[in-house]
């Protein structure tokens, strides 16, 4: 236990910073090995693009997440029993898919910067990203056809899901009446069901029953949406240079996110008519930020976020104790008080 509550810091580069205080470090020193073999084959799956496509690939090197999804397949086996070969695998496709949605996001957001270095559309444009995104799908679905057809099949429901999600909200851009029933139906789909699913493999993969597979799944797609209203906060008062991405894009695009529409329905009839002025071009986009934040609506969105992670935590407490269940949990606290 001692030992394991050491976190290898040599991991560092390639793990990125997930959790980053010592008293969180638990999560990463307990796959820090595992996280290693991810990324392996995740390097080995992209080697056959490098010849052709150098510096495009390489840009993914310097690419750096928090590899919270792989983290969660790899928690989750533990949690349940042993890791294994398609624990690893999983992890791999997991992580690219998420890549892609990333790269796909980018354009879409019309975002510069992404795990602080340019992102793939700054750098070689649209047509360029919407092809590596393809690519990096595809690349994940071959990868998972070595696990079996299961495995494709719950990814290929996931993949639809986060597609239908980052649909719904292009569509409902614009719409400053956008409820949140629908907030929520969004987020559910481009974010929690690919944490659900990461959750959800690897309790299937180390063998577990299905009561306890859905119960896995449930942690998983409550933390991955309150991971994504933390994720609206942070886009509204998170600091650029911390977090390393562009900032103030769901606005932008006039996405609404919970904290705005929180806002939104606390105006009155005249103070709305005035948003809907200032919203009419981009220039007052600062101010209405200042707005929503003095609104008290952030902090409101914060709050539901961590009821969201009780509910996670909920789901996991019938597991038996281990070091992995305390680190899903320390996972779940972190998702809504990161600051990156
Ligand atoms: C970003 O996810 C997209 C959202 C779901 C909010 P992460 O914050 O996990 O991104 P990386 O992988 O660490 O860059
Ligand atoms: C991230 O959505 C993309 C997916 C979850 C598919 P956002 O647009 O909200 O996230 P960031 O802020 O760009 O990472
Ligand atoms: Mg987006
Ligand atoms: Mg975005």
């Amino acid at each position: 236990m001692e030992r394991l509550e050491e976190p290898d810091m040599s991991n560092k580069m390639i793990l990125g910073e997930m959790p980053a205080t010592r008293k969180d470090a638990l999560p990463m020193a307990l796959v820090a090995r595992d996280l290693e073999e991810v990324e392996r084959i995740y390097q080995a799956t992209l080697e056959p693009f490098r010849v052709r496509f150098g510096p495009i690939i390489q840009h993914l090197d310097h690419y750096r997440g928090k590899r919270l999804r792989p983290m969660l397949v790899l928690l989750a086996g533990h949690a349940i029993g042993s890791v294994k070969r398609e624990h690893h695998i999983l992890g791999a496709v997991v992580e690219m898919i998420h890549t892609a949605t990333l790269v796909h996001d980018d354009v879409l957001d019309a975002a510069d910067t992404r795990r602080h270095t340019a992102t793939v559309n700054a750098n070689w444009g649209n047509h360029a990203s919407i092809l590596l995104g393809d690519m990096l799908f595809s690349a994940a679905f071959r990868l998972c056809a070595t696990v079996d057809a299961k495995a494709c099949e719950v990814i290929g429901d996931t993949t639809n899901k986060v597609c239908a999600g980052e649909l719904l909200q292009v569509t409902k851009a614009g719409r400053l009446d956008l409820s949140e029933a629908d907030y929520f139906e969004i987020i559910e789909g481009k974010t929690g069901v690919l944490t659900e699913c990461a959750t959800r493999l690897g309790a299937r993969y180390a063998g577990a029953s299905p009561v306890v597979e859905r119960r896995m799944a449930d942690y998983g797609r409550h933390l991955g949406m309150a991971f994504q209203v933390a994720d609206d906060v942070l886009d509204l008062r998170g600091d650029a240079n911390t977090v390393g991405k562009t900032l103030g894009t769901d606005l932008a695009q006039r996405k609404m996110t919970l904290p705005v529409i929180r806002y939104i329905n606390s105006l009155s009839a005249e103070a709305s008519h005035r948003l809907k002025g200032l919203l009419a071009t981009t220039e007052h986009d600062a101010e209405v930020i200042e707005d929503v934040i003095a609104s008290g609506s952030v902090e409101s969105a914060q709050l539901q976020a961590e009821t969201m992670i009780d509910e996670a935590r909920l789901a996991i407490s019938q597991l038996a104790p281990s070091a992995y269940r305390t680190a899903l949990e320390q996972v779940a606290r972190w998702a809504v008080r990161r600051e990156r």
